[in-house]
């Protein structure tokens, strides 16, 4: 008899039933959101808290691999379990009710801090799960919409969303809209999004770099290192004094908060990044933010990290004109059967999800260590991740060094190789953030072995001219076809059975999924991963390079 248990989730209180089938598959069936991915114990996404109840593991089928994913004693995952009695289960960092992509705002009040920048306070009609530095999407009539940041920290003003809009000249938003906009009106807005948030606590001196309104974008992040008390400094460059429109509250920071400096810079004194080099901050171990325009941010980039700063620690916002004919849209609709996606998908998200992937990949990568064992590395970068707030991993991070380059990622590795001081090592990561999947790999040479530098350039030439490739309308399986031809020419071998995959709103394992390289139709953008991997014909040495297949990448 399949005997049904009541498997309660907390702290919602929502049930679902649950009898001889995997507790995965009876979540799903209930019509509950779930978070999964692989269905086979490696990835981590379907772990809960077994708060109360019995369960017993899954029968492995025989010669099949065994779950990998390591659990706390009192953690399990669904794909894996079923229940013996009922439960009560606890599903850390996910909630039942998916967030809206659009909800609506009341206006609560407006007014000038300075000749033209207004502060608009809103209050959406649902608590928005804001990170410092990110931004919503004011929807406009007939589907255009305009950005703007929100310049609070909504979890301490009751929910409210601050936002500080400076005035375009002819600017549809700015200036017609929010000349008439009055209290009680009603808005809608998508989001949040964003990457240039506040990244991990690790207690790195914080330099800020804002022009004009973009201090709307680096004050929820100064807020957050006030808060916890690292050093901070802000430049801030406008045009006339009246740009420094946050003045009084700054200089009551300095008194509050001794690690804390600003310097507001004017146009005709110099430029923000001229100053802040000036002053001789300890640029190998900063975490710098820039939000304003986009020259700015540019040379800023560049000057910082002409100084030392490692890349994965400059975050910036380029505060664009970001109306329908400037935004990007996607190149053709997504295929209603292959090209599924979930009520959440939007390409603000799916491009901010690989923007923070890429981030953590370098973050990663720089704390690979000579010496250090593949568990350790797995180690590190699990802890990267959780640190700079992703939420799941959709696909277990994979971490190759040597000879384990050319096995493919399900294929276990060794987790005592050690990394020398000439080696190659693979990194490729599933990590989610704020409900969107992002997906980055990529290969690093140790030492300067003449044919890991070979392969390192062969893979990027491949991913390069495959890409290129998919710009001219090519299918899936075509381009996959046109990789292994690539990879020959230049004497590599193409290991086909990494063969590139879907992405889309946290979990897409939700669709019925191909591998890139079975599709029959030419891919949407922002819709799918390119993988690339490589592997010489007679020696033990392989690389992977992946990316989200997308316009301008
Ligand atoms: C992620 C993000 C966050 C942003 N956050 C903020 C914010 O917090 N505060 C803020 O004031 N702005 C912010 N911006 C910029 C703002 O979204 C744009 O300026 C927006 O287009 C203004 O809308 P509008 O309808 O008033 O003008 P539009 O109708 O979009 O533009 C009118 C004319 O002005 C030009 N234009 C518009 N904006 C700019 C610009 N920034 N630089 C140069 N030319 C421009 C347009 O090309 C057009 O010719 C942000 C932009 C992005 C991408
Ligand atoms: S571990 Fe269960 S879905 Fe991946």
């Amino acid at each position: 008899m399949n005997t049904r248990h009541v498997i309660e989730l907390a702290p919602s209180g929502k049930t679902f039933e649950a009898g001889d089938e995997l507790l995965l598959d009876a979540m799903l069936a209930s019509g509950l959101t779930v978070p999964f991915s692989c269905r086979r114990g490696a990835c981590g996404s379907c772990k809960v808290v077994v708060a109360d109840g019995a369960y017993r593991a899954k029968q492995l089928d025989p010669g099949g691999p065994a779950p990998s994913y390591p659990l706390a004693a009192n953690e399990m995952l669904l794909c894996q379990s079923h229940a013996c009695s009922n439960m009560r289960l606890e599903i850390p960092g996910w909630s039942l009710d998916t967030p809206a992509l659009v909800v609506e705002a009341t206006v609560l009040g407006k007014r000038a801090l300075s000749p033209d920048v207004i502060e608009l306070i809103v209050m959406p009609d649902m608590p928005l799960a804001v990170r410092a530095g990110q931004y919503v999407k004011f929807r406009l009539v007939d589907g255009d919409s305009r950005c703007f940041s929100i310049a609070n920290l909504p979890a301490e003003s009751d929910g409210r969303l601050g936002f500080q809009i400076r005035r375009v000249s002819g600017g549809l938003f700015s200036e017609t809209f929010l000349g008439a906009v009055e209290a009680g009106d009603l808005l809608q807005l998508e989001g949040p999004f964003g990457a240039c948030t506040w990244q991990d606590d690790d207690g790195a001196p914080v330099v800020l770099f804002a022009t004009g309104t973009g201090y709307a974008g680096i004050k929820p992040i100064l807020l957050t290192a006030l808060k916890r008390d690292v050093e901070v400094t802000l430049y801030w460059g406008g045009a006339q004094p009246a740009d420094f429109y946050d003045r009084v509250f700054l200089d009551r920071m300095i008194m509050d908060h001794p690690r804390f400096r600003w310097h507001p810079v004017l146009a005709s004194e110099g430029r923000v990044q001229e100053v802040a080099l000036g002053h001789g901050h300890h640029w190998q171990a900063a975490q710098v933010y820039a939000c304003g325009n986009g020259a700015m941010i540019s040379q800023t980039r560049a000057a910082c990290l002409e100084a030392g700063l490692p890349s994965h620690r400059f975050v910036a916002e380029a505060f664009v004109p970001s109306g329908r004919s400037s935004a990007g849209v996607p190149s053709k609709p997504l295929d209603p059967i292959w090209e599924k996606v979930g009520p959440r998908y939007s390409l603000d998200g799916m491009l901010a999800a690989r923007e923070q992937s890429i981030r953590a990949l370098a973050a990663i990568a720089s704390q690979l260590k000579v010496g250090m064992t593949t568990g350790e590395a797995l180690d590190m970068a699990a802890e990267q991740l959780h640190a700079m707030g992703a939420s799941h991993t959709w696909h277990p991070t994979y971490i190759r060094f040597g000879a384990d380059t050319v096995r493919p990622p399900r294929e276990g590795i060794d987790r005592q190789r050690r990394l020398r001081a000439t080696d190659i090592a693979v990194v490729d990561l599933g990590p989610v953030w704020d409900g969107y999947e992002g997906d980055y790999g990529d290969t690093f040479v140790f030492g300067d072995l003449p044919l890991h530098l070979a392969c390192k350039k062969a893979l990027h030439e491949v991913f390069d001219e495959t890409r290129e490739a998919w710009l001219r309308g090519l299918t899936g399986r075509e381009l996959y076809d046109f990789a292994e031809q690539s990879a020959e020419s230049k004497g590599w071998r193409l290991a086909r059975n990494l063969a590139g995959h879907r992405l889309a709103d946290f979990p897409h394992a939700l669709f019925e999924s191909k591998v890139l390289a079975e599709l029959e139709i030419p891919p949407s953008e922002m819709a799918w991963v390119l993988e690339i991997q490589l592997c010489h014909p007679t020696e033990p040495v392989g690389g992977f390079f992946e990316d989200m297949l997308m316009l301008q990448a």
